[in-house]
This record gives structure tokens, C-alpha cells and sequence, in this order.
């Protein structure tokens, strides 16, 4: 038998091949992802020799900057933010493709401008046509941008022009079909990447070849030895100054609708055929389709068992800092969620009864994202007088910090008396591997050049995990009395009520 890692599909999880000449043009290019993240993960990438010396990028934003200033402005950003410029050489080089186009987004003229920038650009820098146009800008702009990049034919070869369109994807199930249908009338869903960042992460790319190429978890994986499963994304962050998006955004929207729902289905959904990107995502979309979020009932009324809070004024690594109402921007009767807890259930043979429990928040003790796998019992147990000490088994993927993934299980304690305690199994990818992760920004960008759209979302996957949560939506959107909000000091890992979620079903949040 082929394994899936020596399969020749495997193109998805792999990235040796070098993409060819490119022009990269970055809808918002002033704004702080593209100094921040995106230019200097290139730039990093371009010294590893895996970009091609003809890549080209090309900012567009309203400002009017110069190329110049334009390039000033993307070498400070690498030089603090990323990994250092390295050789002067070696960024005058990079510098040399880096150009700016300022413009209107809704202006049809600019478009036109830009197309024949483009064609100079290929013949000066020998692109050869191939395009991505990455729309790093407000959500509104997404169908416009794309509408009218389609409208200049500048989307017309599947082949050689690609789209990234940045999250959030839609406010909710409506919204995101209306996207949906926008883009995918004007290009191919070929053509399409919506990104993920948490996609381009090692570790959640481990998720499949921890699970898919060993032989003795798979067995294991299922209802019949699963007590629930736990997914944790703390942050100790609070708002950064992002007031004006997050406002309408919250907790639900910023980190559970993508990122979570991301590993929630890469953790549950079914073995996929190959490792090219309709399998694993025909697997991810069906698992999310098998999802709903579980209910309490009360009476004759039922609510989704999901418990949301907001961070109040409380002390970090020993500094105070403001409740989410008293920072720059927020509303000072804001009841946005900056904390959620949910529990969801999942109607297929494999997990059936398992409950998947999830929380993330802002201004959390610890910067911490986990996924972990609770065993059931043992079914009976023999060690009558330590019966009081003996844990459940704990498989735990450490996304980040400290990427690795540890095994807990119960040992004898040395001595005459028979007394057990729980040890962990440790594996630690600095130990093994050294400091190499590859940015996920740069990778998801490398992999978009490449044509490979395995770690990018689908249209029907989006649409599948905003139906998922639409109940939440509807129960947490309208205006709610401020004093309802369940507040936790910033600082603690969330309101009370969450404790509650998991404590009803004699369950613990795992300590992290
Ligand atoms: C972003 C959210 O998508 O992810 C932010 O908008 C959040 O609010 C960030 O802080 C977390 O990403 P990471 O990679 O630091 O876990």
C-alpha cells in the first residue's frame, strides 16, 4: 500500500517547488498587515531562494506615495518586524521589484491604469502574466475589488491569475453566500483562496500526519474510546487599537468562525482519499455540515450551550490594564464578546455523543492554543485505594507556544505503596527540529503562487461553519443590556459561566 506521505498527491503538504515569476499586487498596501506580516514573510522567503528573483509586488492603497516611500516604508517594517534585512545586497535586490500604485478601489478608471502598469511590469521584470491580487482590505471592499479586477478582464486566465481574499469572510451564512456568489461569478473557484492564517501553521498541518501517518492513534480515535475533546485558543492580547473592526466582529467572529472551526474540523472529520486540496476539503466541509452546536433545555425553551464574556479592567505580568470598555475606540456600553465557550456535537458514526468543548479569549493568563483529546475511563479499576488519583489519558497537540504534543497516563510512583500519578510523554518541536517554522503567511502566500489550495478555505466549508453557528449569532447580535454581559478580569481564563459549561457534564476545563 502507498502510504498518503509517499503518495504523489501529496504536492499539499509539501513545498520544494519554487513558484514562477510573479507579480504579487496587495489591495491596502498601507496598512499594517502588509508591513507587519506579509512583506517581511516574502522577504524572508525571497532570501531562502524560494521566491524567484523576478517576483514583483505591487501596493495599492488611496495614499499617494511613491515607489520610493513605498519601499522605505517596507524595509522598516522587515527590519522591525521581521527577520532582519540581511546582505544590503540582497534587499536592493528585493527593493528593485517592489513598486506602488495609488488608487480608488471603486474607481473603474484606476483599474484600467493598473492593468497596463501590470503589462510593463511583465515586460520589464519578466512575470509572464502570472498575477496574485490579494485583497488585504476592509471586508466591504471584497466583492467591489474583485468585481472590478473582473470587469478590467484581469481575472480572466484560471491559470494565471489568482485572488486572496483576507478574513473575516462574511458577517454571517447570508453575507458570506452573497460573497460567495459575487466572486465565484467573476472568477473560477480555482482561482479562489480565502485565507486561513491558522492554516499555515506547522503544527496544524501536523494535525493531519499526526493523525493519517501513524498507525495506533487513528484505532483510537472515535466515541468508542473518546470521553470529549477540548480546543482552547487563549490570548493574552487585548484590543491593539482595533477597535473600529472588532467592534462589530467580537470573539465569535474574529476567532471561532475560522480559526477554530479550522481545527475543530481537521481534529474530527473522516480520513481524506489523497492530500490534494478537494479531498481534505471535502472532509472538512463534511464533518462541519454534521455539526450543531449542542442546547440546553429549560422548561420549554432551549438555548445553544455557549457561554460569551467581556474582559474588565485586571493586572497582566504584573502591569494593570483597561477593561475592553475603557479602550481607545470601544464603546463604554460595548457588549461585544471578547471571550467565548462553546459545546458542540457531532451526528456521524465516528462521534456520536462525543462532545467537542471550545473556548477562546482576549487578555487571557497565557498566549496558549491546544487541542486535546480526552480518553474515557478505564472501564473498571483495580488499584482500589488509589482509585481517588488515577486521570484519564490526555493526548494534547500544542499548536503554539511551544509547539509540540504530549501524551499524559497514569504510572506507579516509586515506593512499597501502590500509588499512581499522571506523567507526560513530551515531544517538543524545538528539541527535535531546532527554530526552522516557516511564517504562515509566507507559506499560505508561496502556496497560492503554486496553484495549491489545500490550506484554503472553500466556499461551501465557509458557508458550512457560519450555518453552524448561526443560533449563536442570532441569540448574541442584538443589542443586549451591558450589565448582562458575564465579565471576567483580564488576566483569568474567562467568566465563571464557563467553568459551568463543562462542570454540568462533570468535566473540567484542562489547566494550561
Ligand atoms: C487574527 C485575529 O485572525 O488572529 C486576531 O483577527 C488574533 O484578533 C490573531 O489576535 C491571533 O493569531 P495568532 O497567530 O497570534 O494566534
Amino acid at each position: 500500500m502507498v502510504s498518503l506521505l509517499e503518495n504523489p498527491l501529496r504536492a499539499g503538504l509539501q513545498q520544494d517547488r519554487i513558484p514562477e515569476p510573479q507579480i504579487l499586487v496587495i489591495f491596502g498596501a498601507s496598512g499594517d498587515l502588509t508591513q507587519r506580516k506579509i512583506v517581511p514573510a516574502i522577504y524572508q522567503m525571497r532570501r531562502e531562494r524560494r521566491l524567484p528573483p523576478e517576483l514583483t509586488i505591487v501596493g495599492v492603497a488611496r495614499r499617494e506615495w511613491s515607489h520610493d516611500f513605498f519601499r522605505e516604508h517596507l524595509r522598516e517594517g522587515v527590519e522591525e518586524f521581521g527577520n532582519g534585512l540581511g546582505f544590503e545586497a540582497i534587499w536592493n535586490d528585493f527593493a528593485r521589484g517592489l513598486f506602488y500604485c495609488p488608487g480608488d478601489i471603486d474607481d473603474p478608471e484606476f483599474y484600467k491604469s493598473l492593468k497596463t502598469f501590470l503589462a510593463e511590469l511583465d515586460e520589464q521584470r519578466g512575470t509572464q502574466g502570472n498575477r496574485v491580487f490579494y485583497l488585504s482590505v476592509a471586508p466591504r471592499f471584497f466583492g467591489e475589488a474583485t468585481e472590478q479586477l473582473g470587469a478590467a478582464g484581469m481575472l480572466d486566465d484560471p491559470d494565471k491569475q489568482r485572488l486572496i481574499i483576507e478574513k473575516p469572510f462574511g458577517k454571517d451564512l447570508s453575507s458570506a453566500r452573497v460573497l460567495n456568489r459575487v466572486v465565484q461569478n467573476v472568477c473560477d473557484e480555482r482561482q479562489i483562496y480565502r485565507i486561513d492564517h491558522y492554516l499555515g501553521k506547522e503544527t496544524v498541518q501536523n494535525l493531519m500526519v499526526f493523525r493519517f501517518a501513524n498507525a495506533i492513534f487513528e484505532p483510537l480515535w472515535n466515541r468508542q474510546f473518546v470521553d470529549h475533546v477540548q480546543i482552547t485558543v487563549a490570548e493574552t492580547v487585548g484590543l491593539e487599537g482595533r477597535a473600529g473592526y472588532y467592534e462589530t466582529a467580537g470573539a465569535l467572529r474574529d476567532m471561532v468562525q475560522n480559526h477554530i472551526m479550522q481545527l475543530f474540523a481537521l481534529t474530527a472529520m473522516e480520513p481524506p482519499n489523497s492530500l490534494d486540496a478537494d479531498s481534505i476539503r471535502n472532509e472538512k466541509t463534511k464533518v462541519l455540515q454534521a455539526t450543531h452546536l449542542s442546547e440546553i433545555t429549560d422548561g420549554d425553551s432551549s438555548m445553544p450551550a455557549a457561554v460569551r464574556g467581556q474582559y474588565s479592567a485586571g493586572w497582566m505580568k504584573g502591569e494593570a490594564v483597561p477593561g475592553y470598555r475603557e479602550e481607545e475606540g470601544a464603546s463604554p456600553e460595548s457588549t461585544m464578546q471578547t471571550f467565548c465557550a462553546l459545546k458542540l456535537e457531532i451526528d456521524n458514526w465516528r462521534w456520536k455523543g462525543v462532545p467537542f468543548y471550545m473556548r477562546t479569549g482576549k487578555r487571557m493568563p497565557k498566549k496558549v492554543s491546544e487541542i486535546s483529546i480526552h480518553f474515557k475511563e478505564v472501564p473498571f479499576l483495580m488499584f482500589q485505594s488509589a482509585a481517588q488519583q488515577v486521570n484519564r489519558n490526555v493526548l494534547a497537540l500544542r499548536i503554539q507556544p511551544d509547539e509540540g504534543i504530549s501524551m499524559r497516563f497514569e504510572v506507579k510512583t516509586p515506593g512499597n505503596s501502590l500509588r499512581t500519578r499522571s506523567v507526560d510523554m513530551d515531544f517538543r518541536y524545538d528539541a527535535a527540529f531546532g527554530q526552522a517554522n516557516t511564517d504562515a503567511y509566507a507559506r499560505l502566500i508561496v502556496d497560492c503562487m503554486l496553484a495549491d489550495q489545500t490550506l484554503f478555505t472553500r466556499g461551501d466549508e465557509v458557508e458550512a461553519s457560519w450555518r453552524l453557528l448561526t443560533p449563536l449569532l442570532e441569540a448574541w447580535d442584538p443589542p443586549a443590556d451591558p450589565k448582562t454581559i458575564p465579565m471576567y478580569e483580564a488576566g483569568t481564563w474567562g467568566p465563571l459561566e464557563a467553568e459551568f459549561l463543562l462542570n454540568k457534564d462533570g468535566r473540567r476545563w484542562r489547566r494550561l
